[in-house]
């Protein structure tokens, strides 16, 4: 416990001035309701904080910390009450309308309140009272008056980190909640085991992390190329350093659910006692990616090994939840093992499915019986759900929606919405991610309540969070580049009123937020700000419309036609850029003078179907729908790095793709582009018939081509004599 400090005499004299203030706050998350008033309050060094019951003397030492931080301020800590002026009165009264985490944050002339409903109401006034402050403004603090009432619509507003397949120093974790605290979230997901790497000491286990934390090299690259580099890597968080963790949590009000993953993702745990899996290995902590066939065996001693770790796992975090993972667990180990079969056959289970099922329930009886709980992702739903579990919905929406409907609590965090592993802005601008493509705005957009469930059933829904899978984020800067500012747009999914969410208004108070996270030297992505494009066909064929956009509330786009980079002074992009040649066009948002994101840039590259009119049959999968069939003749080529936005993919057997050329055309060369991404299930096609046609209803057959895409992604036909063909 930190000591009080009291550096400052109380003295009653408060600066007020008559200015008036009817802006909307600052706060992220929005809250429930502001009440403008009149008048300003000043805080100054002679400000104090008085505390009503003392069960708040952390609150008051947190508010102090974090004034000190913003504006210098030191306020001295009172336990007096009542109608002191100057000051900042924390209490917990019971509202008319109580809510758990619910606040009033009243801002008055000549005083502050935060009264809580609860301890962590206090805590949340808090943060809205700190967000509202500017930095830099050393030894005062100018606040408008208001009246603000809120509370959360979720309990579970969760953040995810998997240290696992990178490490993350303990000064990192607590910075990672200090942000979920600062945006009002109340859960942190830590997942602490997996193949790459066992990160928790369990001290019956000693080799778990003398040998489990640690391999002997790490995948880097991306996935398709499957490089390794060979330096020794790992880490682990003593059982100190986790109780450590685990109060600062507490402090900040944030829970800890420790995630301890089974019965696969569990190389580096039997790499370090080969003994519990179905072969007996030897086996090595794993340094590349995915899921792995080695798994535990679901033998008696198995079970032993795992009450054991969690035993000391519920020992060191107090929180109703123990996350058991469940995911991607291959059965492919359990089909030959013996012991595996005679289990089955005790059981009476009719398939390796069923095996799984018996693991998860064996596991949350154990748990269950010492008070606590399970939650696990949503394939525990496979083979018979165990009875008490929870479970986080993160394959889609579907899991969630089928516990609910079985009547137990669901998570929300699909990988649409929730991942903030997946690219935030274009691939070709960003760093290397494991894929997929999650803007803040789509974040924005998510709504934790499935359509499916009916008024009883959401009552499941406990909340959502975003998970930051860290194959490719190695350092604490990407990691919080890559859940910011996603994880702020979460926030204010999961705490504001569903009636409130307002897209311009939250990327205005975003934009406010930003010189925050300058100040405190937080990293973020500041993807919002690059342009995208958006390219379409036009009536007069052969050309190519080009829509550029940014998001940010202020500021105006300049491009170049000539692939030089934009300044100030290019021409500032109104509606269209219509084009009918190759150009290489390069864009950035710009405030005045300032370029406020990256410049990204398209080449377009005419050819004899660029611009022209296009059908496929059938439409694309919606999730590779990309522009829809225009994309084909847009001009632009793809990349293997730009699958969402260049790529269109189908699901179906074949697909037939015709385009109307105008008039007739001799042609040489009839060619498409194709993508390989055998890890990402994305395949090439098998083979490609090529037709023409005069008339657009008779085809002639030209050429069946079977080649691989090349090494320019292209499976091209190259005729014998030039053919004349409008189709
Ligand atoms: C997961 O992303 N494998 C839960
Ligand atoms: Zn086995």
């Amino acid at each position: 416990m930190r000591q009080l400090l009291p550096a400052f005499l109380l003295l009653t004299s408060v600066i007020t001035c008559s200015a008036q203030s009817n802006s909307p706050t600052s706060i992220i998350p929005a809250p429930v309701n502001v009440v403008p008033g009149d008048g300003m309050i000043t805080l100054t060094t002679s400000s104090s904080i008085t505390v009503a019951q003392p069960e708040l003397k952390d609150e008051a030492e947190f508010l102090r910390d974090g004034l000190k931080s913003i504006n210098g301020l030191r306020p001295m800590l009172l336990s007096a009450s009542g109608d002191a002026k100057n000051t900042i009165g924390l209490s917990i009264t019971k509202s008319d309308n109580p809510h758990t985490e619910g606040y009033t944050l009243a801002i008055g002339k000549e005083r502050i309140d935060i009264i809580g409903d609860d301890e962590a109401g206090v805590f949340h006034g808090i943060e809205s009272l700190l967000q509202m402050l500017q930095f830099g403004k050393q030894g005062s603090a100018s606040l408008a008056c208001m009246t603000i009432t809120d509370y959360p619509r979720f309990t579970w507003r969760g953040m995810h980190l998997d240290v696992a397949r990178h490490f993350f120093p303990v000064d990192f974790v607590k910075r990672y909640i200090d942000l979920i605290a600062r945006y009002k979230m109340n859960v942190f997901h830590w997942h602490l085991t997996d193949d790459q790497g066992w990160r928790i000491e369990i001290k019956k286990y000693p080799k778990l992390t003398s040998i489990g934390a640690w391999r002997s090299g790490s995948e880097y690259g991306p996935y398709s190329d499957r490089t390794f580099d060979s330096t020794r890597y790992g880490g682990f968080y003593t059982q100190e350093q986790i109780r450590d963790v685990v109060n600062y949590a507490a402090l900040r009000h944030v829970t800890i659910v420790p995630e301890i993953e089974m019965p696969g993702h569990c190389l580096a745990a039997i790499a370090a006692y080969p003994e519990l899996s179905c072969t007996g290995g030897p086996f090595e902590v794993a340094k590349g990616w995915g899921v792995f066939d080695d798994v535990y065996c679901t033998k008696d001693s198995v079970f032993d090994f795992i009450e054991n770790v969690l035993t000391e796992v519920m020992g060191l975090f107090p929180g109703s939840y123990i996350h058991v993972g469940g995911d991607e667990c291959p059965h492919v180990r359990w089909k030959t093992c013996a012991r595996c079969q005679a289990v089955m056959k005790k059981e009476g289970l009719k398939d390796e499915g069923e095996l799984q099922s018996y693991f998860v329930q064996r596991i949350e009886k154990f748990v269950n019986s010492k008070g606590r709980k399970i939650i696990g992702w949503d394939e525990i739903l496979e083979g018979g759900l165990a009875p008490n579990a929870a479970v986080m919905s993160w394959r889609g929406t579907k899991g969630g929606v089928a516990a609910a409907k079985q009547k137990h609590d669901v998570v929300m965090t699909p990988g649409s919405h929730c991942y903030f592993d997946h690219y935030q802005g274009d691939p070709a601008v960003e760093p290397l991610a494991i894929g997929g493509f999650t803007t803040v705005q789509k974040t924005y957009s998510y709504e934790p309540v499935p359509a499916e469930l009916d008024s009883a059933e959401t009552q499941y829904i406990l909340g959502a969070q975003g998970n930051l899978w860290t194959e490719y984020i190695t350092t604490p800067e990407h990691a919080e580049y890559m859940a910011l500012p996603r994880m702020i747009a979460l926030a204010e999914v999961l705490w504001s009123p569903k009636s409130a969410r307002n897209e311009t208004d939250f990327i205005r108070r975003l934009e406010l937020d930003f010189a925050n996270l300058d100040a405190m030297d937080i990293h973020y992505s500041k993807s919002l700000y690059n342009v995208g494009y958006k390219l379409a066909g036009s009536k007069k064929r052969g050309q190519v419309n080009v829509g550029i956009s940014a998001g940010g509330t202020q500021g105006g786009i300049r491009y170049t036609i000539d692939g030089s980079e934009p300044t100030e002074a290019s021409p500032q992009f109104v509606s269209t850029v219509e084009q009918r040649a190759n150009a290489t066009i390069s864009a950035a948002l710009f405030r005045g003078s300032k370029k406020m994101g990256n410049t990204t840039s398209i080449a377009l590259n005419f050819d004899k179907a660029t611009g022209r009119s296009i059908t496929v049959d059938p439409q694309p999968s919606e999730k590779y729908g990309a522009g829809g069939a225009f994309t084909l003749v847009d001009g632009v080529s793809a990349g293997p790095r730009r699958v969402n936005n260049e790529w269109l993919g189908w699901t179906s057997p074949q697909i037939t793709i015709t385009v109307d050329l105008g008039a007739e055309q001799t042609l040489t060369h009839l060619g498409i582009g194709a993508l390989e991404e055998r890890y990402s299930w994305i395949h090439p096609p098998k083979q490609v018939l090529i037709a023409t046609s005069a008339d657009g209803r008779t085809f002639n057959e030209v050429a069946t081509v079977k080649n691989s895409p090349d090494a320019a992604g292209r499976i091209e036909f190259a005729a014998d004599a030039p053919i004349t063909a409008r189709y």
